[in-house]
């Protein structure tokens, strides 16, 4: 869900003068993550409460970074976004993702004015369209005995979820799927697509400040922000992030979750059995399979975790190390649907905690229900050489599935 449009360094930087040696690990969330990367990332528990990585993941190239692994001090750093900025300078495009790469004040502004997208009620209506894409999906693969279920299910339902949250005629799935078969692609088919959906929302954005009608971007050409209007650039930031940060989310939570219960029979029965146990289920699984790494830069020195961070470090807060923190869940590493207390922080905390969360979990609920309905007991194909990969959001590349 971040922009990864910039060149990503490979490169370990040198070690700033402040780094104290012993907490520099050569860990990258990018590689070296196995086909089970929540298992090696939760591994980092096993040594200091923060580490210094050469690499850094995200989008300053030549900084490493800092990674505090207990949930307390990545909460501390989403929380205090005055010493923790958000903001992106991009060497490649002048877009502002927003409110994602806003810091407080103006980022108050422009989530008070998005919050209604999200309520419950407009939640509720979309609730419907996710049922029916999601069991039409199904029932397109139910006589195949199985399917590649990323191509065939996570990834075209949240696309076809963003058509409608959007406001969106349908016949634009099949341009929003090139698209998004583009951004996951490579960097450059990436970039490439980014300004093609950007000039796409761009004539729209026009068309509609000559003829609002009930969809998302005439509500953002008729809202206001701080008692002013927005101006196109805005209005595009808020879109092209609304596309980004809905789909591969989605789309990885699905595919970690439903290997977990293809890998799980017992459990995948359970939930076919009883699905008021759907939602505690999907619940634990958002923690257990936590996809988002994100990025801070400190704007002054600070303390964290016992180490002193210098203005400029970047600070990489992991929802997957937070959501798998003993100090906060007994037996983390266990997918235990009974679980409770399951205050986890997959979705982020403070200003930045994620507005689409009541979004996903519909998605993530409601798509398993459908599936259920429709699917046999399915199993991971014997065959299959699953590969994850890293990043920003961590993601399962294939997921053959039998039944
Ligand atoms: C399972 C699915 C999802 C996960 C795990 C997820 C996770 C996150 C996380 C961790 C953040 C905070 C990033 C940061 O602090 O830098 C975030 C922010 C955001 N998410 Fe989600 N997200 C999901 C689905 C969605 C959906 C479906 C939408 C909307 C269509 C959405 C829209 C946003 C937006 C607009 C932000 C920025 C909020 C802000 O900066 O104030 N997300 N998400």
């Amino acid at each position: 869900m971040q922009d990864q449009s910039t060149p990503r360094t490979s490169e370990p930087a040198a070690i700033p003068s402040h780094v104290p040696r012993e907490l520099v690990v050569d860990f990258d969330f990018r590689t070296g993550l196995s086909d089970r990367p929540h298992e090696t990332v939760a591994a980092l528990h096993n040594g200091p409460r923060i580490i210094y990585s050469p690499v850094n993941h995200h989008l300053k190239a030549g900084h490493g970074t800092w990674i505090p692994t207990w949930a307390e001090d990545i909460r501390k750093v989403l929380q205090d976004a005055e010493t923790f900025s958000s903001k992106v300078v991009r060497s490649n495009s002048d877009l502002t993702l927003i409110p994602l790469e806003l810091d407080p004040p103006m980022h108050g502004g422009f989530r008070t004015l998005m919050n209604p997208l999200f309520s419950p009620a407009r939640m509720k209506a979309l609730e419907e369209k996710i049922r029916e894409r999601a069991r039409n999906l199904a029932e397109n693969c139910r006589d195949n005995g199985g399917c590649e279920f990323i191509a065939d299910f996570a990834r075209p339902l949240p696309v076809g979820i963003f058509i409608d949250l959007m406001g969106l005629p349908a016949d634009n799935l099949e341009r929003f799927m090139a698209w998004e078969e583009l951004i996951i692609r490579d960097m450059h088919s990436r970039a490439r697509a980014m300004q093609e959906v950007a000039s796409y929302l761009k004539e729209l954005i026009a068309a509609r400040r000559k003829n609002p009608t009930g969809d998302l971007i005439s509500f953002a050409v008729q809202g206001q922000v701080d008692g002013r209007p927005l101006d196109d650039s805005e209005i595009l930031g808020i879109c092209v992030l609304l596309f980004m940060a809905g789909l591969d989310t989605v789309t990885s939570s699905l595919s970690f979750q439903f290997r977990h219960l293809a890998e799980h029979p017992d459990e995948q029965e359970r939930l076919r059995q009883d699905f008021s146990i759907i939602p505690a289920a999907v619940e634990e699984m958002f923690r257990a399979y936590a996809v988002v790494n994100t990025t801070r830069y400190a704007t002054r020195d600070v303390e964290l975790a016992g180490v002193t961070i210098k203005k400029g470090d970047n600070v990489t807060c992991s929802t997957i190390l937070a959501c798998r923190d003993p100090r906060e869940f007994e037996n983390p590493n266990l997918v235990d649907f009974d679980r409770s207390g399951n205050a986890h922080n997959a979705f982020s905390y403070g200003p930045h905690r994620c507005i689409g969360s009541h979004l996903a979990r519909r998605e993530l609920v409601v798509g398993m229900e459908e599936w259920l309905k429709v699917i046999p007991t399915f199993r991971v194909a014997p065959d299959a050489q699953l590969v994850a990969s890293g990043g920003g959001v961590f993601a399962l590349e294939t997921l053959p599935l039998l039944w």
